[in-house]
This record gives structure tokens, sequence and C-alpha cells, in this order.
């Protein structure tokens, strides 16, 4: 959890497309980036509530974050323009350990954002494997060079081998088959999340056999923690509404 809940505001520095996502640069100022799989609160212009994002890269002074625009807060987010401001609030969150010996980057989809600031913090070039709906969605495995990349109706589980220690994010049913591939693997789990400190009990899932909240818990968790499945205490569906 941050020292104080309070966003500080953040200029933006560049926005790209990346296949159909897009690439938010902003200044960092005083902000930390974290621990890889750690996450953001991102003002959405419009919106009354923000969104939560992993970081995706740190380069000096910015922090940059991967966008895929699947509703009003997201395309708000890609609809920012250099010079304009934002408020952020982070890192927030428990990210992945890094202390693992044979590490595996595992992608699906949107989910390739953290990977690209996990490979660095891992030094070296970490063996990744991705997997996308499109061609056109594939074109964001350039932001992990090297990486092997499955499409439709390849999928990337196909991609992984024996004996890696699994750090992945994902569709839940990519993570679901991860789980049931590595039971000792690391996951980036989502839920819709409104404060992303721990205040509102938006996203509150089933971890340890328990209804906790994961926005504290992780959003990484280890494979075994959700017993093979997320349920939510309020559905998506309603969690959605209320965030608008
Ligand atoms: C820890 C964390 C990290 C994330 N990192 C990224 C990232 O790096 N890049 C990125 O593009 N997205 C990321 N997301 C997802 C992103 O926050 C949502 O896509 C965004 O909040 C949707 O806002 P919206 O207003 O565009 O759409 P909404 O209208 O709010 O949502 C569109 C639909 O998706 C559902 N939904 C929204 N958020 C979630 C969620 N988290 N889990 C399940 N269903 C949901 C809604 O119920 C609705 O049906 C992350 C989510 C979490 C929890
Ligand atoms: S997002 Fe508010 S308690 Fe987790």
């Amino acid at each position: 959890m941050p020292s104080s809940a309070s966003p500080s505001t953040h200029r933006v520095t560049g926005s790209e497309p990346v296949g159909p996502y897009t690439l938010l640069r902003l200044e960092r100022g005083g902000l930390d980036p974290g621990n890889p799989g750690q996450f953001f609160m991102l003002e959405a212009p419009g919106r009354l509530l923000p969104r939560p994002f992993s970081l995706c890269l740190a380069p000096p002074g910015e922090l940059a974050f991967l966008v895929d625009p699947i509703g009003p807060g997201t395309e708000a987010l890609c609809g920012l323009g250099t010079g304009d401001e934002i408020a952020v609030l982070g890192p927030l969150g428990c990210g992945y350990r890094l202390d693992v010996d044979r590490p595996l980057l595992v992608g699906g989809g949107i989910g390739i954002a953290p990977l690209p600031y996990l490979a660095e913090k891992l030094g070296g070039s970490p063996p990744v494997v991705l997997g996308f709906r499109t061609e056109e969605h594939a074109e964001a495995a350039a932001l992990l060079p090297g990486a092997e990349v499955a499409v439709d109706p390849v999928v990337v589980t196909e991609l992984i081998g024996p004996g890696f220690d699994v750090m992945a994010c994902g569709p839940e049913p990519m993570l679901h088959a991860v789980a049931a591939l590595c039971p000792t693997a690391q996951l980036a789990w989502e839920a819709p999340m409104a404060c992303g400190y721990g205040a509102c009990y938006g996203c509150v899932v089933e971890i340890d056999g328990a209804l906790k909240r994961l926005c504290l818990e992780g959003p990484v968790l280890d494979a075994h923690r959700l017993n093979g499945h997320v349920r939510y205490l309020v559905p998506a569906e309603s969690a959605g509404a209320v965030s608008r």
C-alpha cells in the first residue's frame, strides 16, 4: 500500500499505437516504479473512478502503460495526448517474486503488459512465450524481442516446456490452463478494482479458501492460492457498472 492514498498529477509524455493497444507514457515525477506485477490506478478522463494498470516499462523519468481500449475508461486513456495531465496512484499490490531459478514469462493478449518490466528486472533475457487472438494483436510482441509467439488457434500453453518457474499474466481461462500445467506458477489475476488500496472491497475474490481483497493480496498469487478459480463477491458486470 502507498504511504498515502493521494494520487499525484503527471503529464503525458507520449502515446503510441502498439497493434490495437496504446502505449501511454507519463512523466514519472516522484513515483517509484515498484516491483513488476504491481499496478497503478490511472485517472480515466471523464470517469468517476480510476482504473488499474500494470506498469509495462520504466524508462528513465517515465512510467509507461500498455492500454487495451475495451470500454469508456480505457478508450479515454488511449485518447490522451502529449501534455495532458492525469492523476496516478501507486505502485500498489504485490508483484512477482523475482527469486526464481529458471523463469519463463507467459503472456496472453493484454497480459503482455507487465512482462517487459518483469524481463528487465529479472536481468538478462528470460525466455518469453506469448499468445494472441490475431496477427494485429501479436504486433505487441515487439515489446519483448526474442519472444516465441502463438496466434489462435494455437494456444500459448503449447509453448510451455517442463522445468520452468512460470510467471504469467493473461485472461482467466489461460491462467487456469497454466495453473493446471504448472502448479507452482505465479499468476497475475484481475478483478474489477475501484480504489486499489483496500478501501472499497470491490475486488474481493476467494483466496486460500476465504474472501480477500485481491488488490492487497495480489494481483500476483501463487497458483494454488486461488484453488483453481476466481469467485467475485460482486459480479464483474455490477462492479463495472458501479465504476462508471
Ligand atoms: C491489477 C490489474 C492490472 C491491470 N492491468 C492492465 C493493463 O496493464 N492494461 C490494460 O489494458 N488493462 C489492465 N487491466 C484491466 C483494466 O483495468 C480494465 O480493462 C479497465 O479498468 C476497464 O475500464 P473501462 O472503463 O475501459 O471498461 P469497463 O466498462 O469498466 O469494463 C468493460 C468490461 O470489462 C469488465 N471489467 C473491467 N475491469 C475488469 C477486471 N479488472 N476484471 C474483470 N472484468 C473487468 C467490466 O465488468 C465490463 O464488462 C488491469 C486490471 C487489474 C485489476
Ligand atoms: S480495489 Fe478497493 S478494496 Fe481492492
